[in-house]
């Protein structure tokens, strides 16, 4: 039986997944909440089921933690009405309108001002890391970076995102590891200020990308419930995996100053290593739920039944030794070959077909910017943990360091 809350397994889940590939492309695992789930764990099952429409994104009625009829539960019915709970052809219509709004020229034209941003977190945390004091580097800097940055793409006023966070962090957990209730106010909470976000968005557009997309619905785009939904998925999809990116890579560079010192060396390095960042500790441990819509097999003793709830395990996927030799070991190298080497194949950490990460150019860019600006104010950074002990989040979702203690050499 598998608990996803077990905070061993939520620090290292790769043995676990190492021995569910094993055992078959799709394997029955029971979850400590009572229910089953089929889990794929092969780099080419993965992509082959996120790429095949048997496997349906749409959650079945009354799924989710809050009780049936309950407040939390209309307002969560509501927020889940999103692409990425859609399969076509509303899939596609509702990411036709957002793919527009995430272009590469817009993307591009974030840098200066996620450089800014990044510079001013950095040199907060500085100042406080003189006299050899300790700081949380998730909570000065790879959170609040991505919040910022998603904030702005959505017009979110910067004194709420404290709250965002509290909220959506809830939202995100399993509900057993939290107080009673809490999970439930949070889906009251996030529907109540989207709902709020929108009605101001009516009454003061701004540049920002959602005030677009709210002045769209007189053209025949989104509706209320379609807004409020995206307002919730963007925020959710690009702060809480952005933040494990951020946090993860540092965590490994701090661990291999070696790969550390060769970035700073020659910065065309940078990219290398946040693609590896992201192959080496998936920021998204799997992908959201899929379900069969009917039988499928997907060989060997990988027969799932119709209706049956299937994960796909990037994590797994990203450290399968048939496509990353040496899976375990963080080489960045891998991503530059040398010259008539081979590159690695592509990660999987971003997902794969129709679903595939609409912020991917976002996040890689996030990355590439921010953790040079890190590491060239903060050279002398040292873990003030062992990372055995560094705790990470819970669940099969998200994953990364819930912090990271640092202080200057
Ligand atoms: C390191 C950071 C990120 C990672 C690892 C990541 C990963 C992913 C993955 C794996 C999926 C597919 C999920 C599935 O198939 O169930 C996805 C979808 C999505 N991501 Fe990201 N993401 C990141 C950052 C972002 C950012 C910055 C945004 C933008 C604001 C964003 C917006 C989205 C959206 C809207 C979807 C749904 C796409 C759809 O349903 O068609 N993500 N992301």
């Amino acid at each position: 039986m598998l608990d996803p809350a077990d905070p061993a397994f939520a620090r290292d889940p790769y043995p676990y997944y190492a021995r569910l590939r094993t055992q078959g492309p799709a394997v029955r695992v029971a979850l400590a909440n009572g229910t089953h789930a089929w889990f794929v764990t092969g780099y080419e099952h993965v992509r082959a089921v996120l790429a095949d429409s048997r496997f349906s994104n749409v959650p079945p009625p009354g799924a989710g933690r809050p009780r049936p009829d309950s407040p939390a539960q209309r307002a969560r019915a509501c927020l889940a009405r999103h692409m990425l709970n859609s399969d076509a052809p509303d899939h596609t219509r509702l990411r036709r309108l957002t793919s527009a709004a995430f272009s590469p020229r817009r993307v591009d034209a974030l840098r200066p001002r996620i450089e800014q941003l990044a510079s001013e977190l950095i040199a907060k945390a500085a100042t406080r890391t003189q006299n050899g004091a300790v700081v949380d580097l998730v909570d000065a800097f790879a959170f609040p970076l991505p919040v910022l940055v998603i904030g702005e793409v959505l017009g979110v006023p910067e004194a709420d995102r404290d709250d965002l966070r509290k909220w959506t962090y809830r939202v995100g957990s399993p509900a057993d590891a939290l107080p009673a209730g809490a999970v439930d106010e949070a889906w009251i909470r996030l529907h109540a200020y989207f709902t709020e976000l929108i009605a101001d968005k009516r009454r003061r557009p701004g540049e920002d990308l959602f005030s677009a997309l709210v002045h769209d619905v007189t053209e025949g785009g989104l509706d209320d419930g379609e807004l409020l939904a995206m307002a919730f998925l963007l925020l959710f999809a690009g702060y809480e995996t952005t933040m494990n990116l951020l946090a993860s890579a540092s965590l490994l560079l701090l661990t291999h100053p070696g790969e550390l010192a060769a970035a700073r060396r020659d910065a065309t390095r940078w990219t290398a290593v946040v693609e590896e960042a992201l192959r080496h500790a998936s920021p998204l441990e799997a992908t959201t739920w899929r379900r069969t819509t009917q039988e499928v097999n997907l060989g060997g003793s990988g027969l799932i039944p119709a209706g049956a709830s299937v994960l796909a395990v990037l994590a797994a996927a990203n450290r399968d030794p048939a496509h990353f030799p040496d899976p375990d070991a963080f080489r960045p190298d891998r991503y530059r070959p040398a010259a008539g080497g081979t590159r690695a194949a592509p990660h999987a950490a971003f997902g794969h077909g129709p679903h595939f990460c609409v912020g991917a150019r976002l996040a890689r860019l996030e990355a590439a910017v921010a953790l040079p600006v890190l590491f060239d104010a903060l050279p002398g950074l040292q873990l003030a943990e062992d990372p055995g002990e560094i705790p990470y989040r819970p669940g099969l979702l998200v994953r990364g360091p819930r912090r990271l203690p640092v202080r200057r050499a």
